[in-house]
């Protein structure tokens, strides 16, 4: 069964939860893990983040936006293209959370954005399939929904209603940048002169690499590249 939670607040236990923030914060977890961090360790807020500061590891966050105070990337994905450590630790306001939350009632988590669009749905096996939203501050986003709708329409199997709506949405835009370019998600990146990330995480399936969930150590969910059934491993 494929079901879409439109918010990260209607997480649900399910065998696979998808959780997709395509602005941004899944977009910049894919290309952290794409670009050569080993692992991304995504904390629920950003004093969690805080706290993990050690060696070879690089902190990122946001809030509003903008690079967290005292944090050493925002959350731009193109931020993360040259490694400067092993580790990331990424702490957002809506993506992060539902990653979080996902961990705790899911058996298994993977992160979906338009970047790794066709690994995740080669990755996702028959079964209970919970696509999940992140939403933007308790709000239902467009680009989520969008990329909802697509990854439901590549995959076999029935569909709840919640998985149809968000099929019909995704048929409504053109393009993947026409849905992100619509949503509120954008409006806050044009404010803070980062509209370059929209059209960033509109690109569709330019990398292999699928972020999956390998353990959640003290509430801090930690994801690492889904290898064996990459694409192209
Ligand atoms: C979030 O988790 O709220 C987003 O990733 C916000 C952002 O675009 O930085």
């Amino acid at each position: 069964m494929i079901d879409v939670a439109f918010l990260g607040a209607h997480i649900r236990p399910a065998d696979t939860a998808v959780v997709i923030d395509v602005l941004r914060a899944t977009s910049t977890i894919t290309m952290a893990l794409a670009s050569g961090y080993e692992r991304v360790l995504v904390a629920g807020s950003l004093d969690a983040a805080t706290v993990l500061r050690a060696d070879g590891r690089v902190l990122a966050g946001e809030v509003r936006c903008a690079r967290a105070p005292g944090f050493d990337l925002g959350n731009s994905p193109e931020e993360t293209l040259e490694p400067r450590g092993a580790e990331l630790v990424l702490a957002t306001t809506n993506g992060a959370p539902a990653i979080v939350g996902s961990a705790a009632v899911a058996g298994e988590v993977l992160a979906a954005s338009m970047l790794n669009l066709a690994a995740v749905a080669a990755l996702i096996d028959d079964g209970d399939t919970l696509i999940v939203c992140a939403g933007t501050d308790g709000r239902v986003s467009i680009e989520d929904v969008y990329l909802a709708g697509r990854l439901s329409a590549l995959l076999e199997g029935p569909r709840t209603d919640a998985a149809q709506v968000a099929e019909a949405v995704a048929a409504a835009y053109p393009t993947a940048l026409a849905a992100l370019e619509a949503s509120g998600g954008a409006v806050g990146l044009r404010r803070e002169g980062l509209e370059a990330d929209i059209a960033f995480c509109a690109q569709e399936s330019i990398v292999d690499v699928v972020p999956r969930l390998t353990r959640t150590v003290d509430g801090i969910a930690i994801l690492e590249v889904a290898a064996d059934r990459a694409l192209n491993p």
